[in-house]
């Protein structure tokens, strides 16, 4: 609706024609019916669904049930329930709108989901991750109610290798526009040259004439420039006959071009204005970038001509405890976290995300694999996309790159993650890899030339299906470390790409006391249990020193990379631990132990390793924690930079300056436990650069609530992600502690959810009360559409409790 009122602004400054029926874009997200089960007489626009439960979607119905082993999505899947749902929307039409068309624009339902409209039926999405369209006008009643009925079909699982989540879970909008329009994805916008006096922009346009007429089309291009200013305008003119769709092909320049980078992601605005004669009857905005990049064999990755390494994490589609629900802020925050490490990348693993994600990384400044698929026709889970994979992929392939093609945050497309069709014996006939690779290879080079397209393997062989068909611009290595020396021995003269790296295992907070130089593989093999057992209580040590048999710790993969100039980059496995697939352990283990930042948000210590190798900010992190017992001996780990050395000490006593030596990335102390306090300076020619204290801990006695932010949005869905910390008497988080904290959440606002991080806690995330997890907790407050303020309370039996006020508006 913004986006509408700011096209509707620009018009009426720019003074030009009268408008008439000009683009409406409608947020739908509110005022849903739904239900759970399955019912399907909601189709029928008389279907009385008073009794349903009201909601604004974007919603899922997993995130709210119980955790359990039983469930068919299996721990794998996240261990939440599934099942069919059904959502309805009542809404009006009004009569002028006749002589309009009105479309509805799903940007993603998991999953096989129906559509009927006032009883029509619409079609099918079997995807759960793409976004699609139907056209309304044909079936709506002008003037009166219509009903749309939505029918989410996630009952057969498991059908995924994560969390899916189920039901409406991305935005909904309904469009209106005249006849003579820009259909869906109907703009091109590419930079064919770039230099730092001028760029050349390409637009291309389609514009669909759907009225009985012929159509005298003049259609005007603008480009501003990120300040709103114009900077180019184009006009052509072209007749188009009724019922036929005409592509505009126009060229402008912009001079000077301010690049797009991840450290200045400036944005430029295409807005095509599609008149007949002097009436504007349509208005539609592109948003882009003007930049240049290039795969090197030998050097890697450089954007606008400078050479620099993607550093960049994988990370799936949920939310943590808003589970798949998309919201804008809580994506953001991710990436402000992930940012504040240094992290310049995102992998979209393994499927097309929210649009609004794309939007985030074009205006932060990240560099965006955009992935299509985890499967192709060979199965992963009984009752996933191979299923759909003849009838659809595509369909799925090409809208996704449609969509998302005038990003500049997306340079490339993975077309598969792990294809079962890396392996087939060809001699046996099994030319699968090869055909399909080249197949959608094709697909996405008739649609897009200017990205690079890959695959993630983690068969690396040259006998690789998918890699023998030759068609991909980077080869892909998912982990492998070891390997990426000497990659052109396998490869020569290819380029590449880490697609995935690391799966490290960590629980925040947690640390076993064996020597940090002594790396586990947990599993022994990924078809083997934990050597050992694990620890009984289900956590792994979050020193660095524990990862996947497949991977490799976050020091030995970052070294890696940086060792190499021909890696052009790698995504780590995971920026943000996930629900599902909880590796190392099985039930009652639920989600990831993967991620650089736990499911709540709140970085493990690895967060400061990232940080300290890949920001210029100092850094100065000091970990454990130091409640241990007398005998224990513990080894106390600094990541630091902007400083050539860092001393400890232990209650006033000096253990010693360490220098980071070689290629190593920490410097450590083996210290006999005695209680107190641990101080750390670090120093640059002698003078302090920064310093850190941890200290051991009383008894829990209070609660601090923190708030990532105190002033909301009364939008009815901006967040406040507030942390609670159990401290002691004297102001330290007391790492154990669980207590059971309860919320009251009062005034323009409600408590959406509660985590604690825990990848193993069976409590709810939709309730009012959490277990601290390693001395912290979450609760996630929402805005409501009314200004006012916000009263959190968290009170703890035995703890003084703690209150903080929030404003909206
Ligand atoms: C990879 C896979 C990811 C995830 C990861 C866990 O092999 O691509 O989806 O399963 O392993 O380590």
């Amino acid at each position: 609706m913004r986006k509408y009122l700011l096209i509707l602004l620009c018009f009426v400054q720019a003074g030009a024609w009268a408008a008439g029926g000009e683009r409406e874009v409608i947020d739908f997200s509110a005022s849903w019916k739904f239900h759970l089960g399955d019912v399907p007489e909601a189709k029928d626009p008389l279907f009385k669904d008073a009794g349903w439960r009201s909601l604004d979607v974007p919603h899922d119905w997993s995130i709210e049930g119980d955790f359990s082993k039983d469930h068919p999505a299996t721990p794998g899947g996240g261990a939440l329930p599934g099942g069919t749902g059904w959502y309805r929307k009542t809404f009006d039409v009004p009569a002028e709108d006749r002589g309009r068309l009105i479309y509805i624009d799903f940007d993603g339902v998991y999953h096989q989901s129906e559509v009927w409209i006032n009883g029509h039926y619409l079609g099918k999405r079997p995807n759960g991750y793409i976004s699609f369209r139907y056209e309304l006008s044909k079936f709506l009643r002008f003037g009166e109610k219509n009903v749309l009925s939505v029918k989410v079909d996630n009952a057969k699982q498991p059908n995924s290798r994560w969390y899916s989540g189920s039901g409406i879970y991305r935005k909904v909008s309904l469009v209106k526009v005249d006849p003579v329009h820009v259909p869906q994805y109907g703009t091109f916008v590419t930079t064919p040259q770039v230099s730092a006096e001028r760029a050349e922009v390409a637009v291309r346009t389609t514009v669909l004439n759907a009225s009985a007429k012929r159509a005298s089309v003049r259609l005007n291009t603008i480009v501003r420039d990120a300040g709103g200013v114009e900077v180019a305008s184009i006009w052509q003119n072209q007749a188009i006959l009724p019922g036929k769709t005409f592509q505009f092909n126009q060229r402008g320049g912009v001079t000077k071009p301010r690049m797009w980078s991840v450290g200045d992601p400036a944005l430029y605005t295409a807005v095509s204005r599609v008149y007949i004669g002097k009436k504007l009857v349509d208005t539609y905005e592109t948003t882009f970038g003007i930049r240049t990049f290039r795969f090197d064999a030998d050097k890697g990755f450089s954007l606008n001509g400078v050479p620099m390494k993607i550093q960049g994490v994988c990370n799936h589609h949920d939310l943590g405890a808003l589970g798949a629900a998309f919201n804008r802020r809580a994506a953001e925050r991710q990436l402000e976290i992930l940012k504040g490490m240094g992290c310049n990348g995102i992998r979209t693993s393994h499927n097309p995300p929210a649009p609004e994600l794309l939007e985030l990384c074009d205006r932060m400044g990240f560099i965006v694999m955009d992935e299509a698929f985890d499967m192709w026709k060979k199965q992963k889970n009984p009752f996933d996309y191979h299923q759909d994979w003849d009838q659809w992929h595509r369909r799925d392939l090409e809208d996704l790159v449609k969509r998302d093609r005038n990003h500049p945050s997306v340079f490339i497309w993975s077309v598969g993650n792990e294809i079962q069709e890396q392996w087939g014996d060809e001699a046996k006939g099994d030319t699968t890899g090869r055909v399909i690779a080249r197949e959608l290879v094709s697909i996405v080079r008739s649609l897009d030339t200017t990205r690079a397209i890959t695959t993630a393997n983690n068969e690396v062989n040259t006998y690789n299906n998918l890699l023998k068909s030759g068609a991909f611009d980077l080869i892909g290595y998912n982990y492998n470390h070891r390997l990426w020396a000497n990659f052109h021995e396998r490869w020569p003269g290819k380029k590449f790409i880490v697609t995935e790296s690391t799966s490290a295992l960590q629980t925040r907070g947690h640390y076993d006391l064996v020597p940090f130089d002594t790396i586990r593989r947990w599993p022994e093999a990924w078809d083997k249990p934990i050597k050992g057992g694990g620890n009984a209580d289900f956590t792994v040590s979050a020193y660095d020193h524990v990862s996947a048999p497949w991977g490799s710790t976050h020091e030995e993969s970052l070294k890696a990379l940086h060792a190499n100039a021909h890696v052009s980059g790698m995504y780590v496995w995971t920026g943000f631990d996930y629900l599902g697939e909880p590796t190392p352990y099985p039930w009652p283990a639920r989600s990831s132990y993967f991620g650089i930042v736990d499911l709540a948000g709140f970085p493990k210590d690895v967060y400061w390793l990232y940080k300290s190798v890949w920001t210029n900010q100092p850094v100065l992190h000091l970990y454990p924690h130091w409640n241990w017992k007398v005998g224990d001996t513990v080894d106390v780990v600094a990541y630091y930079s902007q400083a050539d050395e860092v001393e400890l000490f232990l209650n006033g006593k000096s253990l010693g300056g360490k220098k980071k030596t070689a290629d190593e990335l920490h410097v450590k102390w083996r210290v006999p436990f005695a209680e107190g306090h641990l101080h750390a300076v670090s120093r640059k020619g002698g003078v302090e650069v920064l310093s850190e204290d941890v200290y051991t801990a009383g008894k829990p006695a209070k609660i601090e609530l923190l708030a990532d932010r105190s002033n909301l949005t009364a939008d009815g869905r901006d967040l406040s992600f507030v942390t609670v910390r159990v401290l002691d008497e004297a102001g330290h988080v007391v790492p154990g502690a669980d207590n059971l904290v309860r919320f009251h959440v009062s005034g323009a606002g409600v408590l959406n959810a509660v985590d604690n991080g825990s990848p193993t806690s069976h409590e709810r995330f939709k309730a009012d009360k959490r277990k601290a997890f390693n001395g912290m907790a979450l609760a996630i407050i929402q805005s409501g559409k009314a200004a006012g303020e916000i009263r959190v309370e968290a009170v703890s039996e035995g703890l003084q409790g703690s209150e903080i006020v929030l404003t909206v508006k």
